[in-house]
């Protein structure tokens, strides 16, 4: 596996492939690889020719407060992952290469709706800085296809509205959420935490379940389950951000789509000092 780190590195090394008329995969991601970035590799390997994955820890989408200094930076252990599972080409660009001119002079993409609410009220201008990397990136390896985990699921809503909205020519793939056998889904943060939070962690995602069940057999008074859901974390000792049901297509609030049939339980939580995500949708049998 080839790693460059400018774009006229990355054009000239995927210039044959473009020309021999190769089908490009994108995989970015912020590095710290594991299980659930690989994931995503050996899918983007089903859809093309050629698999191009990106390390780049995004300064535009980290709040002044949040962990963009600490974020673990492990590149010489990512590449032999990424090569190992069959990635070709790895872009690994310094904040110069990806924002010459400066980042407060960026051109910024902001994507409205989808931005709004969950991580978009406790992380102010996240989505902006994500939306904005994700199309510079785009932009420079001009991938066919591109596959993104389904643990960010209101990162995934943003990007298929900006490819949408901005007739990006690229087919958006979305990965289920890979976990850890305890039910935690997989995420670079969780080497955050310590033993004992390491071991309430998976509380997250059975909170997500039972609230699930409760769909399941007909409750729909979305804001008891919420509030339940919301008690049982705080029992456990996490503090809850935010817990939310949402129609998954438009995350429109559940309680406002009344017809949706796709819903997506959606959830933030700190154990500690570390902020984890989670979310988990469900299909209900339509309304008599
Ligand atoms: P990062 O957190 O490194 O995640 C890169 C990709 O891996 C994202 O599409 C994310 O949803 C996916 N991913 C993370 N954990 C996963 C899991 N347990 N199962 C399946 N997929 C998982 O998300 C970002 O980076 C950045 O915001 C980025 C899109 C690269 C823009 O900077």
């Amino acid at each position: 596996m080839k790693t460059v780190q400018t774009l006229a590195a990355l054009r000239a090394a995927l210039a044959d492939a473009r020309r021999a008329g190769q089908r490009i995969a994108f995989v970015p991601t912020m590095g710290n690889l594991h299980s659930g970035h690989i994931q995503l590799i050996h899918t983007a390997k089903q859809h093309a020719d050629l698999v191009v994955a990106s390390i780049f820890v995004n300064p535009l989408q980290f709040g002044p407060s949040e962990d963009l200094d600490s974020y673990p930076r492990t590149l010489a252990a990512d590449q032999d992952k990424l090569q190992e599972a069959g990635c070709a080409l790895l872009f690994a660009p310094g904040v110069a290469d990806m924002y010459p001119h400066g980042q407060s002079a960026q051109t910024l993409v902001s994507v409205p709706g989808v931005s709004e609410g969950l991580c978009g009220d406790s992380r102010p201008g996240h989505f902006t800085g994500v939306a904005t990397v994700v199309c510079k990136l785009f932009n420079m390896v001009q991938p066919d296809v591109a596959v993104f985990g389904q643990k960010d699921f209101q990162q995934l809503a943003v990007i298929r509205r900006m490819v949408r909205d901005l007739e990006i020519p690229v087919q958006i793939i979305g990965e289920p959420t890979v976990r850890a056998t305890d039910g935690l889904a997989l995420s670079s943060r969780n080497g955050y935490l310590n033993e004992a939070e390491r071991a309430l962690a998976p509380v997250l995602y059975r909170t997500l379940q039972q609230i699930a069940q409760g769909l399941q057999s007909g409750q729909r008074d979305y804001a008891a389950l919420c509030s339940g859901g919301i008690k049982a974390l705080q029992a456990a000792g996490l503090r809850p951000d935010y817990l939310e049901i949402r129609d998954a297509l438009s995350l429109v609030p559940a309680s406002e789509a009344a017809d949706s049939t796709s819903l997506v339980i959606l959830a933030a939580a700190f154990l500690g000092k570390t902020r984890l995500i989670d979310n988990l949708t469900i299909e209900l049998s339509p309304r008599a």
